[in-house]
């Protein structure tokens, strides 16, 4: 068991009505506040006049960056930090999805930058400074509320690139569930997809740490199980909403990781089809998310697979390890393709095998994804080619 440090200080205003609180928490870090924001869905919702009334009830000074892409392009963050730079912005506030969460992190770091921030996410030109971030959530997916890392895609060379660093994490985020009653049945699926592959990317692991997280895992799975299909059906089922709400932001802040020091799998391999086909993450990974647990399943791994099956499907302990390990795959399919509605092939949404040689290549850097199991070019290609 390895040692840990937890160190996760944001400020979180969970629920309804707690918006009133927006304009003191930002006045706290300055006057001049960029409003950041995606394509438009907070218009439609009535989320931005709330926000800028706040603003402007608080005697703050209001910026504006909008058009945030899903898979946000570097473009936008050199767009962002460009107005940081032109008019002095002392704090920024996303309001959105991960994607415009990931973005105003990076904006945030590269306003004190003069080149392209590519260079940052290539980790060229190192982060020296950063302004402070406030989120309002509205898609529960990621935990980009909640975390300290951010995912940016440059179309032009194809590439979309994670980074880490403790100073993009939130200083302050307002998560309110009704906030998320407005996500389409398909992005909520994808952010169920999302959240459930966090906690599988960390479930998944050899090393012997703390039993109480296992627990904890096991509660945010079925957590995530039980509620997707209900705010599915009804979307603005507050209990549904505010569970999945609540999973997102755990399921990725650390908390779960305890000293298991274990790479990730399936997001390196996603995020290479996200930045050559443009899909959404969470889709990617319910597709990979089956082909990756049967690729390493064997008899070395099987211990972990029946722990899984036993205690987040109620399979009958008494059957045959493997034979628990193996249900346990057909469930979480039967979970990500019948019960969240995802197509569950790539050529279902028209991706061939035409990249799959470069992808498998730039997932493990050319070299092995040291995740779960090692996995180099070669066994990340027959995975993309099981997704076919
Ligand atoms: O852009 P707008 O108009 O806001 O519409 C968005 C977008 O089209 C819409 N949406 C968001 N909230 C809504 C809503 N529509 C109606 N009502 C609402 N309340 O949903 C669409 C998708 O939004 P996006 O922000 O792209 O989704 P998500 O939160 O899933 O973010 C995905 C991005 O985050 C990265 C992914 O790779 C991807 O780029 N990730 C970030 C992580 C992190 N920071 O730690 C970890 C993840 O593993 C992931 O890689
Ligand atoms: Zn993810």
């Amino acid at each position: 068991m390895n040692s840990f440090i937890y160190d996760i200080p944001t400020r979180v205003y969970f629920g309804e009505n707690q918006l009133g609180h927006l304009g003191k928490e930002l006045a706290g870090y300055g006057r001049r506040v960029l409003l950041v924001y995606g394509g438009g869905s907070i218009k439609k919702t009535g989320l931005y006049n709330k926000v800028v009334t706040e603003i402007k009830k608080a005697g703050l000074e209001l910026f504006e960056c909008s058009g945030i892409e899903p898979n946000p392009r570097v473009t936008s963050v050199n767009r962002g930090a460009d107005i940081c730079k032109k008019e002095k912005i002392d704090v920024l506030l996303a309001v959105g999805g991960g994607s415009t969460i990931d973005a105003t992190k990076f904006i945030g770091a590269a306003a004190f930058y003069e080149g392209d921030a590519w260079d940052i996410m290539t980790e060229k030109a190192p982060i020296v400074n950063f302004l402070p971030i406030v989120t309002v959530l509205t898609l529960s997916a990621t935990g980009s509320e909640m975390d300290a890392g951010g995912v940016i895609s440059n179309i032009e060379t194809k590439d979309k690139i994670g980074l880490m660093h403790p100073v993009l994490l939130p200083k302050v985020s307002f998560l309110d569930p009704t906030n998320t009653y407005t996500v389409n049945e398909y992005q909520t699926a994808c952010g169920a997809a999302d959240m459930l592959n966090h906690i599988l990317e960390v479930y998944f692991n050899m090393n012997q740490d703390l039993y109480m997280l296992d627990c904890v895992m096991e509660g945010l799975m079925k957590t995530i199980i039980k509620y997707a299909p209900v705010a599915m059906s009804d979307p603005e089922n507050y209990e549904a909403r505010a569970n999945l709400m609540w999973a997102s932001s755990w399921a990725i802040n650390g908390f779960v990781d305890g000293g298991k020091q274990q790479a990730w799998s399936c997001h390196p391999m996603e995020h290479e089809i996200s930045a050559y086909y443009d899909i959404t993450h969470g889709l990617g990974l319910a597709i990979l998310t089956p082909r990756w647990l049967t690729y390493t399943l064997d008899e070395t791994t099987v211990s972990k697979f029946y722990q899984f099956g036993v205690n987040v499907f109620d399979i009958d302990k008494n059957l045959e390890p493997m034979t628990v390990a193996k249900k346990s795959v057909e469930m979480i399919s039967e979970f990500l393709f019948h019960t969240l509605k995802l197509q569950s092939t790539l050529t279902e949404i028209g991706i061939d095998d035409s990249n799959f040689s470069i992808m498998a290549k730039k997932a493990c850097e050319g070299n092995v994804l040291p995740g779960f199991k090692p996995l180099n070019q070669q066994d990340i290609e027959n995975i993309f080619r099981m997704c076919l």
